[in-house]
């Protein structure tokens, strides 16, 4: 299997590693194809965009023909399709836009979705849609419009084929209750790498750097992550702060009452504290909607790509069944939590 070449950080390009299982889960994806669109729902920064761009390759080694879009990713990478699609985009993109060269998100989404049905009518008999950050481009309402084209595509497609395979990724903590609430796709969650995996990355960053243990326990196995820490000159505390700022965590805090203070409190310390029933309902939903924390169901294999994360570290913000996206999430609260003190 040919492995992408992703870049970390400016400067330092790295080969796709590590993800054995969800290379084997997506090899079983290729022989039956998806009966539902999957939804993929995981951390930010988690290796999502590059298993997609490793799931080209392996779809097209298993003779699918494969469109993959990012409406949010590098110009060049926004519409990546196998070679034998390359003239039906051309065709597409002429008919369909008018040739503009840089579409809108919902243009980009369109293009992509008529690419696939018109490569189903040229007679390609195994096609695969990878649709990338999707709901951030174009909005939930549409996405759900999206995920139920590409399912009347596999119910009713418009012409004979083989198999299709349809995979949505997403780190909007909404997703997770706006999808699951529908039974047109089948949502996994995805976690940050193994130690392993993390460890051939810590490798690839040039310079001295803290030892392995430290990086990992900050950043719990997040290669985006990795690459800020890398950034800020390794220092933490940056980090935590650059999250805090991204998402008004002060502003936030302010606005909490000293009830859930209390609870978000908790929270830093074991993020099950969310899971009491106890817990301010408004201040669940805000940490997982403002991407800090993941709710997470069970460690069923099933339910997942690639490995669960432990049953319980909390060393890095995971519980049972809540947990912090990484480390560095849980202590950006923490730094809101102590200047509003
Ligand atoms: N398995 C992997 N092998 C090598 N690099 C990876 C791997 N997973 C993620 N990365 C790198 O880590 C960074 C964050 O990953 P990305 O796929 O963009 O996360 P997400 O899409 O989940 O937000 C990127 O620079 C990406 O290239
Ligand atoms: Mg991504």
């Amino acid at each position: 299997m040919r492995r992408v070449r992703l870049r970390l950080v400016r400067g330092v390009e790295v080969e796709f590693v590590d993800r054995e299982v969800a290379l084997g889960q997506l090899r079983e994806v290729a022989e039956r194809g998806t009966r539902f669109p999957l939804v993929v729902y995981g951390p930010e920064g988690c290796g999502k965009t590059a298993l997609l761009r490793q799931a080209v390759e392996v779809l097209r080694e298993w003779g699918y023909s494969v469109v993959y879009v990012n409406p949010l990713g590098e110009v060049a990478e926004r519409l990546v399709a196998t070679d034998d699609l390359k003239d039906v985009v051309k065709r597409t993109w002429r008919e369909v836009l008018g040739g503009v060269v840089n579409p809108a998100a919902p243009a980009l989404v369109d293009l992509a979705l008529a690419v696939v049905s018109r490569a189903l009518k040229r007679g390609k008999k195994r096609i695969a849609i990878l649709a990338d950050d999707v709901f951030q481009a174009v909005g939930l309402d549409r996405v759900e419009q999206l995920v139920k084209s590409v399912l009347n595509f596999i119910e009713y497609p418009p012409a004979d084929y083989d198999s299709v395979v349809a995979v949505v990724a997403s780190s909007e903590g909404v997703t997770r209750s706006r999808v699951g609430r529908h039974d047109w796709a089948s949502l996994r969650l995805m976690w940050n790498m193994s130690r392993e995996g993390f460890e051939e990355l810590y490798r690839a960053m040039p310079g001295p750097k803290p030892p392995f243990n430290e990086v990992w326990r900050w950043t719990g196995g997040n290669p985006r992550y990795l690459g800020k820490l890398y950034e800020s000159g390794w220092d933490p505390a940056v980090v935590a702060r650059d999250v805090a700022k991204g998402r008004g965590l002060w502003d936030f805090v302010k606005r909490l009452g000293a009830r859930e203070v209390e609870w978000l409190r908790r929270a830093v310390e074991d993020p099950d504290a969310l899971y009491d029933g106890e817990a301010p309902a408004a201040l669940v939903e805000g940490l997982v909607e403002m991407n800090l924390v993941v709710r997470l169901w069970d460690r069923d294999p099933r339910g997942w790509v690639d490995a669960p994360p432990p049953e319980r570290d909390l060393e890095l913000g995971i519980g049972r069944h809540y947990a912090w996206q990484t480390p560095l999430h849980r202590e950006a609260v923490k730094v809101a939590l102590e200047s509003s003190a």
